[in-house]
C-alpha cells in the first residue's frame, strides 16, 4: 500500500507544503482532492522559493505523478499562470501533471460573485480570498457547475455557458447593481482554455486505483486546514470544500479501505486569516511573532495571519474527525525566544468549564482560553536535527502538545528548509495495519 493523506489540523497555513515536500521524496503519486487556488503552498529548495496554488507540491520531484482530483475546484487562468512560473523556472511538467475530468471550473461570475457577496456581507464578511471558491462548489451542489469534461465539448459547453450566464446575469444585475456579462467573450476564453487543458484532462480514478492495485505510494495533499471545513470547520468561517482526510477519498476517487495514515500538519502555535473567532489570539501588546522574519503573511493573498498561543482544543477536534495517526509539528523554532509559553487546555464560557471545542461559533466567540503556562527554551533549534538534541523545555513541550491533542508527534519541523526536520519516525515505511487517531492516549473529553 501505503496511502497517505496529510491535513492541516487548525485554520490551514500549518506549514503544510513543507511536509508535504519531504514526504514526496518516498511517493509515486501526490494528489490534490479540494479547494482551489485560494491555497497557497510554500516549498523552499535551496535558494528557490516556489508558491503552489493549485498545482501538487509534487511537481517539484520531476519523477512523481501529480494529480488534482475530481474535488478541486479549477481556475484556468491560475492555471496556467502556475504551469507557467514553474516551466519558467526550469520545473518539468510533461506527463506528469493529469487533471481529473470532472474538476468544476471556475469562471469569471464566481470570482466577481464572491466579492460581490462579501461586500454585501459587510462587517459579517466571512474574509474570502476572492477566487471564487465558495461560488463555484455552490453550482456545483446545486446542479449548475461546469465541468473540465464540459469544456471540451462545443455544444454541451455553449448550452452550459448559456444557462448558467442566464442566472448570474440576473443575479448580478438585479441584486448587485452590476453589469452583466459577456457570453462571447467568456465562451471564447474558456473554449480555449479547454483545448490547453485537454492533454491533461482524464480519468485519474481509473489510473489511481490502478496504481494503489499495483502497490504504488500515494500521498493525498491537503489544503487549508481542518476548522476551515465546510462540515467540521468553525462555520460559517470556512471554505466551501472538505478539508478534512474523508475529502481526499470523495475527492479523489479512492475508497477508504485504501487510506493507510492520517497525518495532520499542527503548527506550534495558533494562526489564521480571514474573519471569525480566534480564543487564542494574542492582544496587540503580547503578539511576539514577527510576521515578516516568521513568515506569517498569507501566501495567497499576503494578509498578515491572526496569531495566538496553542490550542489543544482545536488540534484534538482535528484529531477526532480526522483520524490523525502522526502530527508534523512545524515552526517550533518561532517559539525559540519566547520565556513563558501557554497552551491552552479548556474554554470559560458564561460560568462554563469548556473541554472540547464547540460547534457553535456564538459560544466559541464567548469562550475565554484557559491556559497552561510553560517554561520556554530560550535557544536557537533551527540546526537542530535529532530529537534528542532539543532543549530540554522544547521536548517537554512537544510531549505535552502530544499528550493533550492524543496523536504522537513524529516530525517537528525548525525552519523553513526541506534540511531543517527532525524525522522521529519514518511514516511512509510499510505498515501491516493502518494507523489511525488517538494513538498516544489523550482521551476525549466532554
Ligand atoms: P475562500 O476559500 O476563499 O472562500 O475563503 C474562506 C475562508 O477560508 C477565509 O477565511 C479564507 O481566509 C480562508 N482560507 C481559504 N484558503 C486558505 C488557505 O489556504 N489558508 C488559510 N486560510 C484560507
Amino acid at each position: 500500500m501505503p496511502s497517505t493523506v496529510l491535513i492541516g489540523a487548525q485554520w490551514g497555513d500549518e506549514g503544510k507544503g513543507k511536509i508535504i515536500d519531504l514526504l514526496t521524496e518516498s511517493v509515486d503519486f501526490v494528489v490534490r482532492m479540494q479547494g482551489g487556488s485560494n491555497a497557497g503552498h510554500t516549498v523552499r529548495v535551496g535558494d528557490d522559493e516556489f508558491i503552489l496554488h493549485l498545482i501538487p507540491s509534487g511537481i517539484l520531484r520531476g519523477s512523481k505523478t501529480c494529480i488534482i482530483g475530481n474535488g478541486v475546484v479549477v481556475d484556468p487562468q491560475s492555471l496556467f499562470e502556475e504551469i507557467d512560473t514553474l516551466t519558467s523556472k526550469g520545473v518539468r511538467i510533461d506527463g506528469n501533471l493529469l487533471i481529473n475530468e470532472t474538476v468544476h471550473i471556475i469562471f469569471p461570475y464566481h470570482k466577481l460573485l464572491d466579492v460581490l457577496r462579501e461586500e454585501l456581507k459587510g462587517s459579517s464578511k466571512i474574509g474570502t480570498t476572492g477566487r471564487g471558491i465558495s461560488p463555484t462548489y455552490m453550482d456545483k451542489v446545486g446542479y449548475m457547475g461546469i465541468r473540465a469534461i464540459d469544456l471540451l465539448d462545443e455544444d454541451v459547453f455553449r448550452e452550459k455557458l448559456r444557462i448558467n450566464l442566464h442566472e448570474k446575469n440576473l443575479f448580478l444585475t438585479r441584486v448587485y447593481d452590476h453589469e452583466p456579462l459577456d457570453f462571447d467573450e467568456i465562451y471564447s476564453q474558456y473554449s480555449a482554455y479547454g483545448e490547453r487543458m485537454r492533454p491533461y484532462i482524464c480519468n485519474t480514478e481509473i489510473i489511481l486505483n490502478r496504481a494503489l492495485k499495483e502497490d504504488k505510494k500515494i500521498l493525498f495533499e491537503g489544503a487549508q486546514g481542518t476548522l476551515l471545513d465546510v462540515n467540521f470547520g468553525s462555520y460559517p468561517y470556512v471554505t466551501a470544500s472538505s478539508t478534512t482526510a474523508g475529502g481526499a477519498c470523495t475527492g479523489s476517487g479512492t475508497g477508504p479501505t485504501w487510506i493507510d495514515l492520517v497525518v495532520g500538519v499542527v503548527k506550534a502555535y495558533t494562526t489564521r486569516v480571514g474573519s471569525g473567532p480566534l480564543p487564542t489570539e494574542f492582544p496587540p501588546e503580547a503578539d511576539f511573532v514577527d510576521r515578516k522574519r516568521d513568515r506569517e503573511y498569507g501566501a495567497t493573498t499576503g494578509r498578515s495571519r491572526r496569531c495566538g498561543w496553542f490550542d489543544a482544543l482545536v488540534v484534538r477536534h482535528a484529531v477526532r474527525v480526522n483520524g490523525i495517526g502522526a502530527a508534523a509539528l512545524t515552526k517550533l523554532d518561532v517559539l525559540d525566544n519566547t520565556p513563558k509559553i501557554n497552551i491552552c487546555t479548556s474554554y470559560q464560557c458564561d460560568g462554563q468549564a469548556i473541554k472540547e471545542f464547540p460547534n457553535s461559533t456564538a459560544i466559541l466567540s464567548r469562550c475565554q482560553p484557559v491556559y497552561e503556562e510553560m517554561d520556554g527554551w530560550m535557544s536557537d533549534t533551527s540546526n537542530v536535527r535529532r530529537y534528542e538534541d532539543l532543549p530540554e523545555n522544547a521536548r517537554k513541550y512537544v510531549e505535552r502538545l502530544s499528550e493533550l491533542i492524543g496523536a504522537p508527534i513524529e516530525i517537528v519541523s525548525v525552519g523553513s528548509e526541506r534540511s531543517q526536520t527532525i524525522v522521529r519516525r519514518d511514516l511512509l515505511q510499510k505498515r501491516n495495519s493502518p494507523t489511525r487517531g488517538n494513538v498516544a492516549g489523550g482521551s476525549f473529553q466532554q
